[in-house]
């Protein structure tokens, strides 16, 4: 059967797009910006100022927020916190604003810590949903109800294209602020938060609870609205004995939801989604992961049911890079970087996001797979197969930047900065605070860029096309595959 016009628009395209992109991903020397901001004092914003308002009404719906309650993106957990009583434990919901037709009844948990007692934490699984499609709901009772919306994505398709924003260890300060703000001007449709939210940890007894209570009201203005898919990272650990609070991640498991059962996890900590054209791997920094773990075990299965074909785009999420050149949090990911590398490599896995360093930084596809510590050749090299590893844990928090600073606490000092010379396998570095977004366009190519905040304005600043990591290899077999589909 001779090939239709429409099959050799989409030959050309991807042919086209594919050496188009080739160019600009390797075309960049390495970089280390000099650009020097004057940052705002990395203070946390008082917990009267309006960007923690508490809505009106008695036991008014507050913190609330959304994220991807399934696999495949046909069903969101909306979370919520009523602050004197359980209230109503429903959500309203519809097509049309005002029209809200069909009704969910979620669960109600509280926890203590120290001597704060949480308000009431609701989530609620609103299924069934239909692909690429604005819904309204409301929450809450009479007077003090409240009502928001969001859209579904569409349906999971190698050519959807769609948009992420990365956000990471963001914090609550006025830095915080401007990275929020700015990633809401972009046209981001889900957040992939890459572990630290809170900073709650940074404080004592029962600041801690209203810390977490803040800074959920801070971020309802943006998780409202479209989902946050959540990573944990070290501020989420909060083991304090010295106020008798032992349990790991007590608050984060309380109030963070996520769909880890729909993965086949045994744990909210690690688990997976697709959306749109993308599959997308959450793991966890701090949970076991060595051999034999239930996370090793359950990654290990979670890759096999990857199908580029149906999501070319292959992200993992983590807190702690496994490539940074910066002597903060040196070295923190290589016990990871040791357990999944190899796997990340032949997977082909196009982007690994982590946080955790407060400074910006991204690779060239490189790795280091063929170390096993006998083998004396250390150094990572260039690898065609290998991710992109992407440090953006500049959201904004009280601990300041990783870049120009000494950091001082009661017990250590150390001197915080990009290592000197830039290591090979670092394409670009900088000290500021931002967040990134990724374009995805259709299953060949994405467009990245780095946001910093300059004082007050978004400013473009680490731009790259990137080529699809499944689509770039055996291009003329996967061609050929396609149009078969196609006839
Ligand atoms: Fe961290």
């Amino acid at each position: 059967m001779p090939v239709s016009f429409r099959k050799q628009i989409s030959l050309f395209q991807i042919i086209s797009s594919v050496t188009i992109i080739f160019r600009v991903e390797y075309g960049s020397a390495k970089i280390t910006s000099s650009f020097v901001r004057s940052e705002w004092p990395s203070v946390d914003i008082p917990l009267d100022n309006e960007a923690f308002a508490i809505p009106e009404g008695h036991n008014a719906p507050q913190q609330v927020r959304i994220t991807q309650g399934d696999y495949d993106g046909k069903a969101v957990i909306i979370s919520w916190v009523t602050p004197d009583e359980p209230g109503f434990n429903t959500v309203q919901y519809g097509k049309s604003d005002k029209k809200f037709d069909f009704t969910a009844v979620g669960t109600v948990t509280n926890y203590n810590f120290y001597k704060y007692k949480s308000g009431y934490i609701h989530h609620c699984l609103v299924d069934d949903l239909e692909y690429d499609t604005k819904y309204y709901y409301k929450i809450g009772d009479g007077d003090s109800s409240r009502e928001f919306w969001f859209q579904t994505p569409p349906k999971v398709d190698p050519d959807a294209p769609y948009t992420f924003g990365i956000i990471g260890d963001l914090g609550q300060t006025y830095n915080s602020l401007s990275t929020l703000k700015h990633y809401m001007q972009s046209v981001g449709q889900t957040v992939l938060f890459v572990g630290d939210l809170s900073y709650a940890d940074r404080y004592q007894y029962n600041d801690v609870g209203l810390r977490w209570d803040s800074w959920g009201r801070f971020i309802e203005q943006s998780a409202a609205y479209q989902p946050w898919i959540w990573s944990a990272g070290n501020h989420e650990i909060e083991y304090m004995p010295y106020m008798g609070e032992v349990l790991p991640f007590k608050s984060y498991l309380h109030r963070i939801a996520t769909p880890y059962m729909a993965s086949k996890s045994s744990n909210t900590l690690w688990y997976a989604v697709r959306r749109a054209s993308a599959h997308i791997i959450v793991l966890s920094s701090y949970s076991p992961f060595v051999k034999y773990t239930p996370q090793w075990q359950w990654l290990r299965e979670e890759f096999k049911r990857v199908d580029r074909e149906k999501t070319p785009w292959l992200i993992v999420l983590m807190h702690s890079p496994i490539y940074n050149s910066n002597s903060a949090h040196c070295m923190e990911g290589e016990s990871m970087r040791a357990a999944f590398e190899s796997w990340f490599v032949h997977s082909r896995v196009d982007f690994v996001f982590a946080g955790h360093v407060h400074a910006y930084e991204r690779s060239y596809r490189i790795s280091n797979i063929h170390y096993n510590v006998s083998s004396g050749d250390r150094y990572p090299v260039p690898d065609k197969s290998a991710p992109v590893y992407i440090t953006v844990g500049d959201g904004g928090n009280q601990e300041g930047l990783a870049g120009k600073n000494y950091w001082v606490s009661s017990y250590l000092q150390f001197i915080i900065r990009f290592l000197d010379p830039q290591p090979e396998y670092s394409a670009f570095r900088e000290a500021s605070y931002g967040h990134s977004t990724l374009e995805i366009k259709n299953r060949t190519h994405a467009f990245y860029h780095w946001n910093r905040n300059d004082d007050g304005k978004k400013v473009p600043t680490d731009s790259v096309v990137f080529r699809n990591q499944y689509w770039a290899s055996n291009l003329r077999r996967r061609l050929k595959k396609y149009l078969k589909a196609e006839s």
